[in-house]
């Protein structure tokens, strides 16, 4: 059971994230089942444009942290890598529906998509640097290139949680639409791209991300060597324990 479902419709592959009871937190076998549909999805002319999407109230609160201390990450060949060199790199167009929350690489996965619907229940967080590890996904230079430094440290640094109008005002979604109409916005517009000449779509996207796809790599690859070491740190172990145990955590006693 990968907590992860796929299905074509019309040309558009919905990679639904379903695990509801943990709030769509993403283990490591849920990464491996999203970085394979992506790399089946770009080898199948069928598919057209890709989907991700949750419920209308929930995206994803992140990794499992639990998860993350059974299995932590440790070299840029384990699923999480995989779908995040995969979503980077696709070539065929992806379109994002969120709502709720939407933490961690559920917000950073958004960097990689063209096309970002938000919820108005929408709520954006990274909480990377809380958490005692550092940011993911290539957001540390995606970030500070779409947001300007000063706002991109304030969302990184502060790990503060942000509403979808925000996430709208700064770039990082299409657009806000009320809870009700999210999926059926997303799919509409997916469809529009799925009618589109494929090959003239690929094109440009890659036309688009050239100037930055070798440095996105490089950075995803810096940033996963970080992430694997700061998994191990005495700080992360307390972040976790913390919420595990649902208490508030305290750094006071590392440097
Ligand atoms: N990893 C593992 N389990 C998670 C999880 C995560 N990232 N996020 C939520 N869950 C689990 C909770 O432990 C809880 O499980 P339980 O019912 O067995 O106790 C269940 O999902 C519901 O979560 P809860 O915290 O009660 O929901 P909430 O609505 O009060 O808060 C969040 C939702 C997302 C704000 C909160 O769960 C949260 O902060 N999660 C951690 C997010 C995170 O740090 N992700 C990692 C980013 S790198």
């Amino acid at each position: 059971m990968s907590h992860i479902l796929t299905e074509n419709k019309d040309g558009v592959l919905h990679i639904e994230i379903d695990r509801p009871d943990k709030k769509n937190a993403l283990t490591a076998a849920m990464y491996q089942a999203m970085a394979d549909a992506i790399c089946a999805a770009e080898a199948d002319a069928k598919v057209r444009v890709l989907l991700i999407h949750g419920k209308t109230d929930l995206f994803t609160a992140g990794n499992d942290l639990q998860d993350f201390l059974d299995n932590p990450p440790r070299d840029d060949k384990r699923p999480v890598f995989q779908f995040l060199y995969g979503i980077s790199q696709a070539q065929k167009p992806i379109v994002a529906a969120v709502a709720g929350v939407a933490v961690g690489i559920g917000t950073t996965m958004l960097l990689h998509c063209e096309k970002v619907y938000a919820a108005r229940n929408a709520r954006l967080q990274l909480p990377f640097v809380n958490l005692g590890l550092v940011p993911e996904a290539g957001s540390s230079l995606l970030l500070p290139a779409l947001l300007g430094y000063q706002r991109a440290a304030e969302l990184l640094l502060l790990g503060e949680p942000f509403s979808a109008d925000k996430a709208k005002e700064i770039g990082l979604v299409t657009e806000v639409v009320p809870e009700g109409e999210l999926l059926a916005t997303a799919m509409a517009q997916a469809k529009k791209l799925a009618d589109k000449p494929a090959a003239s779509l690929r094109l440009t996207k890659r036309l688009m991300k050239q100037g930055q796809t070798a440095a996105v790599m490089q950075q995803i690859k810096l940033e996963s060597s970080h992430f694997g070491e700061r998994l191990n740190s005495p700080e992360a172990k307390e972040a976790f324990s913390a919420f595990l145990e649902k208490r508030k955590p305290d750094f006071s006693r590392f440097d």
